[in-house]
């Protein structure tokens, strides 16, 4: 189910019930991959790009969630840089940085808003 909001467009991602506390899942948007996750303790859901700058792999959906100073962050599974969930930078001190997307989360069901053009 996809609705027009402007130049953004809703995407659905899945039901509530389908994604795993303190977890994430990854969702093929066009030619994106992106990682949803469900920050239950903090009652927060976030995305960001898939694909870990460092090498390009497609695993950030995998990594851990924390927080450093209160900043919600996901850990790259592989070589455990850090990267918050709100402005996408690298919090391990590197230029590296993440895309991230707004998450609506309405009726039990959950969608990222991405930019139509970022969509290819
Ligand atoms: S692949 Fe993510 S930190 Fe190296």
């Amino acid at each position: 189910m996809v609705s027009e909001i402007k130049n953004k467009e809703r995407v659905f991602i899945g039901s509530v019930s389908e994604f795993e506390k303190e977890g994430g899942v990854s969702a093929k948007i066009g030619d994106k991959q992106i990682a949803i996750f469900y920050f239950d303790s903090r009652n927060e859901w976030y995305a960001c790009d898939n694909a870990c700058p460092h090498t390009g792999d497609m695993v950030l959906s995998r990594g851990f969630l924390g927080d450093t100073n209160g900043e919600p962050k996901v850990v790259c599974p592989l070589h455990k840089r850090n990267y918050s969930l709100t402005s996408g930078e690298c919090l391990s001190g590197e230029h590296y940085k993440v895309n991230v997307y707004p998450v609506i989360v309405e009726n039990g069901s959950v969608y990222v808003e991405i930019d139509t053009s970022d969509k290819k």
